[in-house]
């Protein structure tokens, strides 16, 4: 049984759904709570996710949360909180730390040292009470590939004790949102990895979490797909009162779809915030200059001055990132004073990819 599996066949509360995505009924829930009441006091409101926790807590909160394996230090120092009904991306490269932070998070892993809560549940001791209260979808979709769509969903209900009304009205809800429903009679094997892996985040839904995990959501999705993805799951958020927790190597999907992002490289947070401001705190200008004599002696000249954050040399080309708005003329005149041939100069904002990547390999 995977990970996953296994999370999901924990023992669970009688569930008992909201109302349908986006109805009256559910937003008037999402609204009102956010997180969950204390739902299992009342008929109308009672089910997997019906427990108290006041919205104005975080739904993640880390305190210098760090996991060793061996002498690999996976994650280092994470703090960060993640507001109730917001979407936090955890955005970076392979081996980063991404997908121990989620683990650690569901108490699927100790961690060496830190703290954390999540749902106002302490990780160290509370990981089956976190597990039972959040949707978790690991890289694998672990769909049964024999079964239909609508009968694997209602087998995972089934997991979750759902009674049958209920479970009827949440599936259909779920696939209708993903648009699945005209092909809920097909066999789960037979679909494109789009369509499984919406299936798979429907799954991870039913027993309407008010907290989900989604590692990497749209890796191996075509463009297309992977965009509709991003879109339902933006609107699922809003729609139900979702938080959305996810990681991401897409800075592209990362700008998107998130509220928050955190800027994950080697085990240690970068840097952490809204899209736009890590946009303009990364997306420094750059000088692009053409001509010769850009060796490693310039370079090292150049970097040692505080206008400068980095600089790369290829062929005829440097590429100075500067540190802000800053007079460049001294830096050209330091040039030619080593001995540099500059032929032409341009100064222009760098794609936001291109500054991503810089500032990436500059703070590691
Ligand atoms: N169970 C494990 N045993 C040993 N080392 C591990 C284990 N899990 C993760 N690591 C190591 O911890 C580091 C972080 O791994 P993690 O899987 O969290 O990264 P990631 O950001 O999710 O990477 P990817 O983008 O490839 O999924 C890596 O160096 C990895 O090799
Ligand atoms: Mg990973």
């Amino acid at each position: 049984m995977s990970v996953r599996t296994a999370h999901i066949a924990h023992d669970v509360g009688s569930a008992q759904p909201h109302g349908v995505i986006g109805s009256p009924s559910f937003r008037r829930h999402a609204a009102a709570h956010v997180l969950p009441c204390d739902c299992s006091n009342r008929p109308e409101c009672r089910g997997a996710a019906g427990w108290s926790f006041p919205v104005t807590r975080p739904a993640i909160a880390t305190t210098n949360l760090s996991r060793d394996y061996g002498s690999v230090r996976a994650l280092d120092q994470l703090s960060i909180e993640v507001p109730a009904g917001t979407i936090f991306g955890l955005l970076g490269p392979n081996a980063a730390g991404k997908t121990t932070v989620i683990r650690l998070l569901l108490g699927l892993v100790e961690p060496t040292e830190g703290e954390g809560t999540v749902l106002g549940f302490d990780i160290h001791k509370h990981g089956d009470e976190i597990r039972r209260r959040t949707g978790a979808l690991f890289e694998h979709p672990g769909l049964y590939e024999r079964l239909s769509a609508y009968d694997n969903l209602d087998y995972f209900a089934r997991i979750w004790r759902m009674p049958e009304i209920s479970r009827r009205v949440r599936i259909e809800s779920l696939m209708r949102h993903f648009g699945l429903w005209e092909r809920r009679y097909e066999i789960v094997g037979a679909w494109g990895r789009g369509m499984q892996q919406k299936l798979a985040i429907a799954r991870t839904l039913l027993h309407q979490p008010p907290l989900v995990f989604f590692d990497e959501p749209t890796a191996g999705l075509d463009p297309i797909a992977a965009a509709a993805l991003r879109k339902e799951l933006a609107a699922l958020s809003h729609s139900e009162g979702v938080t959305i927790f996810l990681t991401t190597h897409n800075l592209a999907e990362a700008e998107q779809l998130c509220d928050t992002v955190g800027l994950l490289r080697a085990g240690k947070l970068l840097a952490v915030g809204k899209p736009a401001e890590l946009r303009d705190r990364i997306q420094a200008p750059q000088l692009e200059i053409v001509g010769r004599g850009f060796d490693d002696d310039v370079l090292t000249l150049l970097r040692k001055r505080a206008e400068v954050r980095a600089a790369h040399a290829a062929d005829s080309n440097l590429v100075i990132h500067l540190s802000g708005d800053v007079d460049t003329a001294p830096l050209v005149s330091l040039l030619v004073e080593s001995g540099a041939d500059v032929q032409e100069v341009r100064r222009r904002g760098a794609t936001l990819e291109t500054a991503f990547l810089s500032f990436m390999e500059e703070v590691a």
